[in-house]
């Protein structure tokens, strides 16, 4: 019904009934199917408008980067006044006119970093009142117009970051009033200093970010930065010690001092901050310097949650390196120190409460073997090191560590016992080394990691019980590697694993041996890129028993492609809600191949299989929870209803890529929650076949990515969505034209023909009437055998003869048969018309007293005709024409049933007085009318004399000849 009314509809759009409203599909924008988020980016349009015009008031998000345009005119957005978040990022934006963003009443974020802007006008975000963040990053704004900002009295972050502002005066004066202003970015500018005039910053604002701009000295009033609790001054490459004289930092509580050529020792000395609140990275710390630096911190309090010492000359992890600090509890941070050794980390002994410690970033090259210290270090880095190999007993420095992360080294050489002891490790890092053997005594203690992960290595083989201890792993990373195959019982003790990620190794075959021991708990399996490849459809299925398998990707298969899809490959696998077999020049997919996938949520199948492989009817049927479908690049020529029959789920369906030219309407029609449909890139032809196609794109619920750009594949000037298409519907045109001209026709023919072929139409609604009452009659007949022995039709001039002749002589006179009379006989208050049927048909004979006036009569004329219609065309003669008076041919000729009639039927003329012996040819007449009304009513066995004045022998009745005496049969 649906589909009808919407052809009705396309047909309307087409002869222009219709007006076409705005389609769910936007020029130059992809939205989400609430359309609520729309994301503009990579177009390369230049138009604002030409972006956004489409797109509907319902927009919340909306992101319009990497396109080309330079200018926001005003009123850009004043249709979509719903707007919360509009990133304008990465464009070549220069100019934003006086009320570009007019009618944004509900913005909260705007976004207009990496653009070309130099200037802005004072009331550009005037009408912003409810912004709360806005950017305006990497512009090439040099200042700010003075109450540029007046109206955004809910900006809370402000990020001006990587312009060449130089005035800071002008800022802090255009910022005073926001009393929600809490974060101020201008890092990367071009400020010398903080002098402010008589401005001063809103109470609200904590975090002030000056890095990377070329302060000297701050210059700022006593109590200007007094409510400050983060402030970054790093990369001021000038700044030293005394610009902090008299400077208020009492609220700091980070303050960040990396690559100035601030002496820390000498301004904790002279400022109010609270040096545990100092990061001290890159603060030319070397091993002396740190000691005395501790000494000082030692004063100001016994404790310090974390002590960065990044970025520094701090070069040997000595003993007494902290002993002099005061307690460090959190983070101890020695990244980018130029590090040689740790030293197994002995500083430990003096500072046993520090929980972390990040060694990143340094030349670390072999981790040695450590004695046991006890202490509460929990997390330990040597990222970003060199480290070739780790002794046994390495970590015996921190053997309560949970998270070790010695990934990105060149770790060639684990020792056996390296990791011995580590017994609360839970996540430990080895990815992204030069790691061939993983040895069975490897992770022998380590009973509570759940997460190992070693991608990138070399790993070839997996010897036997290399995981047997790791029963608490949930999650084993062996991506990358080389591995070729796993040793029999290599995958023992995985008793919890629920992510196992094998991707780009050598791996030939799925050996489903191996998946025993997590059969129950894992739920993803990533096989990407190994070289998996099946010739024979009868392998069975491999991943039978993982009944809680939700995560499977097979795409990519190297260098072959998976080649066939063995039947019943993913047999089992019921709870499984996404799965990946791109890339896999599969060469045919078995219609029941997914069959068991009900619970599939996400397939993803583009380039999965050779070019010419069409989808099957039915592939899908399974497959009522699918919602995201990729089709992409599969050579796809063609698909029908069949093949979607029941995603009744499915949202989203990416067909681009594919050679199809055609497609059915029907097909995308059987998909109800279709909203999004990407088929970019395909050749589409733009002729009838795809008229119905066009009209769906442009006017059904669904979005089509990008429609108005795909183009004619024959002339790349037209586009898709607008080709001609009137030619298409010539024959319905044709088909509306012909119905006009009969429905205009029959409207001028019908009083015409009401007024000539009246009594022929009336005659031939009776002759429906009649012969549809005819089973009812039949019956009645059979039951009753006739009520009357005949019905007598006559005119009411000739009553006089019917009631004193007729009545008489065959009622009374000793005939006793029982005649209709219509005066006397028909049911009061029923129709004429219904009288005269069931008048007719209730008796056994009709006789029609044929007059003059009796011709001029209708009702008599209708009897005649039902009459004759029994005798036409049931072949049962009821009819006895009775002529009263002598009508000639002539006369009788313009009647011309009633001469048909007399043609066919012999009849009586009454004897009138005029007769020579009128009382015999009187008896005689009634003699043969109650023989001719007692006779069968079979014509076949039966013959009818025309009588008359029998002495007379009137041209009349010798006129009707001999053969005319008998009946047609
Ligand atoms: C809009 O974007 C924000 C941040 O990106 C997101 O948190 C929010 O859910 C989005 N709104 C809608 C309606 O999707
Ligand atoms: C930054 O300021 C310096 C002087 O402090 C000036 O020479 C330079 O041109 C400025 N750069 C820009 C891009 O304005
Ligand atoms: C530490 O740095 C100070 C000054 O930066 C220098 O005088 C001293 O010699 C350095 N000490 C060591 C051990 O490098």
């Amino acid at each position: 019904m649906a589909g009808l009314t919407y052809q009705l509809f396309s047909i309307a759009v087409v002869l222009g009934a219709v007006q076409p409203i705005g389609g769910y599909s936007f020029k130059n924008c992809i939205g989400d199917s609430y359309s609520k988020n729309f994301n503009c980016i990579n177009r390369k349009e230049m138009n604002t408008s030409a972006i956004i015009k489409d797109l509907p008031p319902t927009a919340i998000n909306l992101t319009i980067s990497y396109t080309l345009i330079v200018h926001i005119p005003k009123e850009s957005f004043v249709h979509l006044p719903n707007l919360r978040n509009l990133r304008l990022d990465h464009n070549h934006l220069s100019n934003i006119d006086d009320d570009a963003f007019r009618g944004l009443n509900e913005l909260k974020s705007l976004n207009v970093s990496f653009n070309n802007i130099r200037e802005l006008s004072p009331s550009v975000f005037d009408n912003l009142n409810n912004l709360n963040f806005l950017s305006l990053t990497n512009n090439s704004l040099k200042q700010l117009p003075r109450d540029i900002f007046s109206n955004l009295s809910h900006l809370d972050t402000l990020v001006l970051g990587q312009n060449f502002l130089t005035n800071f005066s002008g800022i802090a004066e255009s910022v005073s009033h926001l009393q929600n202003l809490s974060v101020l970015d201008l890092c990367s500018n071009n400020l010398t200093s903080l002098s402010h005039s008589n401005a001063s910053l809103p109470k609200s604002l904590t975090t002030l970010f000056l890095c990377k701009n070329k302060l000297v000295k701050l210059g700022c009033k006593n109590r200007f930065l007094g409510f400050i609790q983060v402030l970054d001054l790093s990369q001021n490459l000038h700044l030293d010690s005394t610009a902090f004289e008299e400077v208020d930092l009492s609220h700091i509580n980070d303050l960040r001092l990396r690559s100035t050529s601030v002496d820390v020792l000498t301004f904790l000395n002279i400022s109010n901050v609270n040096a545990r609140h100092v990061d001290f990275s890159g603060t030319h710390l070397n091993n002396t310097r740190l000691t005395k630096l501790c000494r000082l911190l030692r004063k100001k309090g016994k404790t310090i949650r974390k002590l960065s010492l990044g970025y520094n000359q701090i070069h040997n992890l000595t003993n007494q390196m902290l002993e002099y600090c005061p307690t460090i509890t959190g983070n101890l941070d020695l990244t980018h120190n130029n590090l040689n050794s740790t030293s197994c980390l002995e500083f430990i002994n003096k500072q046993k409460s520090i929980s972390s410690i990040n060694v990143e970033h340094n030349h670390l090259t072999i981790l040695h073997s450590c004695q046991f210290y006890s202490n509460n270090v929990t997390e330990v880095s040597y990222r970003y090191n060199r480290i070739l190999t780790v002794f046994a007993y390495a970590f015996n420095s921190t053997p309560n560590v949970k998270t070790l992360e010695l990934n990105i080294n060149i770790i060639a050489y684990l020792d056996c016992d390296a990791l011995s002891g580590l017994t609360s490790l839970e996540t430990l890092r080895l990815d992204n080394n030069i790691l061939t053997d993983l040895l069975q005594c490897m992770f022998r203690d380590n009973h509570n990691l759940k997460i190992l992960n070693l991608r990138n290595n070399r790993i070839a083989v997996i010897f036997k019980w290399t995981f047997f201890n790791l029963s608490s792993l949930t999650t084993l990373d062996l991506g990358g590697n080389k591995i070729t195959h796993f040793e029999e019982s290599g995958l023992d003790g995985l008793k919890s694993l629920s992510k196992f990620y094998l991707d780009g190794n050598n791996l030939k075959q799925i050996d489903t041996s191996f998946y025993h021991v997590f059969q129950d708990t894992l739920t993803t399996l990533d096989l990407q890129r190994n070289q998996i490849r099946f010739l024979n459809e009868e392998t069975s299925s491999p991943f039978r028993n993982l009944s809680k398998l939700s995560d499977l990707k097979l795409d990519g298969q190297r260098p072959y492609g998976l080649t066939v899809l063995p039947r019943h490959f993913f047999r089992g696998l019921h709870s499984l809600r996404s799965l990946y077999l791109t890339h896999n020049d599969i060469f045919f997919l078995e219609p029941d191949a997914f069959d068991d996938l009900t619970g599939l949520q996400f397939l993803t199948l583009d380039n999965c299989c050779v070019g010419a492989t069409q989808l099957q009817p039915g592939v899908f049927k399974n497959m009522r929870n699918l919602t995201l479908l990729v089709l992409e690049n599969m050579g796809i020529q063609n698909f029908s209803k069949d093949v979607f029959g029941n995603l009744t789920q499915l949202s989203r369906l990416q067909l681009n890529r594919n050679v199809m030219q055609i497609v059915d309407v029907g097909a995308l029609e059987s998909l109800p929650n279709l909203n999004y449909l990407d088929i970019r890139n395909t050749p589409l032809i733009c002729t009838c076949d795809n008229s119905l196609l066009q009209n769906w794109t442009v006017y059904s619920n669904v979005q089509v990515v990008y429609l108005y750009n795909l183009l004619c594949p024959h002339d790349p000037k037209q586009r898709f969505y607008n080709f001609d298409t009137k030619v298409c519907y010539q024959d319905v045109e044709m088909y509306l034209f012909i119905s006009t001209a009969v429905a205009i026709f029959l409207f001028t023919a019908t009083p015409l023909l009401y007024i000539k072929l009246y009594w022929k139409m009336k005659y031939g609604y009776y002759m429906f009437r009649s012969w549809f009452s005819e089973q009812w009659r039949i019956l009645r007949e059979q039951e009753e055998n006739c009520k009357y022995d005949a019905f007598v039709s006559y005119n009411s001039a000739d009553e006089q003869w019917v009631m004193e002749q007729l009545m008489a002589n065959l009622e009374g006179n000793g005939s006793s048969l029982k005649l209709c009379l219509h005066h006397r006989d028909f049911e009061l208050g029923r129709d004429i018309v219904d009288n005269i049927v069931s008048a007719v048909y209730s008796s056994r004979k009709t006789i029609c007293v044929v007059s003059r006036n009796f011709l001029k009569s209708e009702w008599c004329s209708l009897e005649i005709q039902l009459a004759s219609y029994r005798l036409f065309d049931e072949h049962r003669d009821v009819l006895l024409l009775v002529f009263l008076e002598e009508i000639s041919q002539r006369q009788v000729s313009s009647y011309h049933r009633m001469r048909k009639v007399m043609l066919k039927k012999t009849y009586l003329q009454w004897p009138g007085s005029d007769c020579t012996n009128p009382t015999q040819a009187q008896e005689l007449f009634w003699n043969k009318l109650r023989r001719a009304m007692r006779s069968g009513s079979n014509p076949e066995t039966e013959e009818q004399h025309s009588e008359g004045c029998k002495e007379e022998n009137r041209e009349t009745e010798t006129h009707t000849s001999d053969e005319k005496y008998y009946l047609l049969p």
